[in-house]
């Protein structure tokens, strides 16, 4: 039996993973988008399809037309990247009314075709939509999961080996916490080489790269006009892969604590095991007072965003 995986929500971020993934070769993919999209996914399905024999992949890429799920029955992993971006001058927790409503219809259409596969959710608000995914889908919150930290420890990344001058392979970051400007960069547990980060870098350059990484999404919006997509997307394909595989690939990433952290009723990026069932493991660290005050304010970020849910 071949794998497949269903993205919902065929923009940027959507066809950026969709492209990563079918290079992968790893399952085929069905291409969804609302109504309004009209033709677009297929015209990409195809696209990608063709690409194919030039990359030597032989995934099978389709897309439907007019908003139809046709298709989208018994998916391993749904992917839900649909939602509106962010334009400059507005922070991801603008976004929470519309896209609720966004969140709401795709699980509404697709949960019924797939029930059993796992859903990545990078529509933004992070936190709070997947918290709302959890609520509404009503599955096992393994199987729902955010994508956030694995992208803002990759921005760490590529900032510190382009300080460093370093092979991008030689440095691990690790950014925990809501995927939002409170984000929190662990800099003791990120290292280069197994060196901590803290002996590499001076601490204003080691700051300036934390702030850089806590405005990173912003950063590109800005010069966008649009978010981010070729970075967000390779993160979703690299966690779809990690579930597919069953790798048991340890990534940051949103999901539902339940006393984990000290935290409850609430979707927060913490170190996450991924695997066939999705959360295979939660890995708690231990914070020191001062990691545990950026926590808290991120955590104080989310609840306000999740209040403003109409649930
Ligand atoms: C970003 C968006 C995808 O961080 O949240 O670029």
């Amino acid at each position: 039996m071949r794998s497949k995986i269903t993205i919902v929500g065929v923009g940027n971020v959507g066809a950026s993973c969709a492209l990563w993934l079918a290079k992968r070769g790893i399952a085929d993919l069905m291409l969804v988008d609302i109504p309004a999209a009209k033709t677009m996914p297929v015209g990409k399905g195809l696209d990608l399809l063709q690409a194919g024999p030039i990359e030597g992949y032989n995934a099978r890429v389709r897309g439907n037309a007019d908003g139809s799920y046709d298709g989208a029955e018994n998916s391993d992993i749904v992917i839900i990247t649909g939602g509106l971006p962010r334009k400059p001058g507005m922070s991801r927790e603008d976004l929470v009314g519309a896209n609720q409503q966004v969140i709401v219809d795709v699980l509404d259409k697709v949960l019924p075709r797939s029930p059993n596969a796992v859903y990545i959710v990078v529509t933004n608000p992070l936190d709070t939509m997947t918290y709302l995914a959890v609520k509404h889908s009503g599955l096992p919150k393994q199987r729902v999961i955010g994508q956030a930290g694995i992208l803002d420890s990759a921005r760490m990344a590529a900032f510190v080996a382009q300080e460093l001058e370093v092979a991008v392979e030689n440095v691990q970051t690790v950014v925990l916490g809501g995927h939002g400007d409170e984000m929190v960069p662990l800099t003791r547990y990120s290292t280069v080489f197994g060196r901590p980060l803290t002996e590499w870098l001076a601490p204003e350059k080691l700051n300036a790269i934390v702030e850089r990484t806590r405005k990173g999404g912003g950063e590109i919006v800005n010069l966008l006009g649009t978010s981010a997509y070729y970075a967000p997307g390779a993160a979703l394909a690299k966690m779809a892969e990690a579930v597919l595989l069953d790798s048991r690939l340890i990534v940051p990433a949103s999901t539902y604590l339940e006393g984990e952290y000290g935290l409850s009723d609430i979707c927060f990026g913490v170190p996450v095991k991924l695997g066939a069932n999705g959360v295979e493991q939660i890995i708690e660290y231990d914070l020191t007072g001062e990691e545990k005050a950026m926590a808290d304010k991120s955590v104080k970020i989310i609840r306000e965003t999740m209040s403003a849910l109409k649930m």
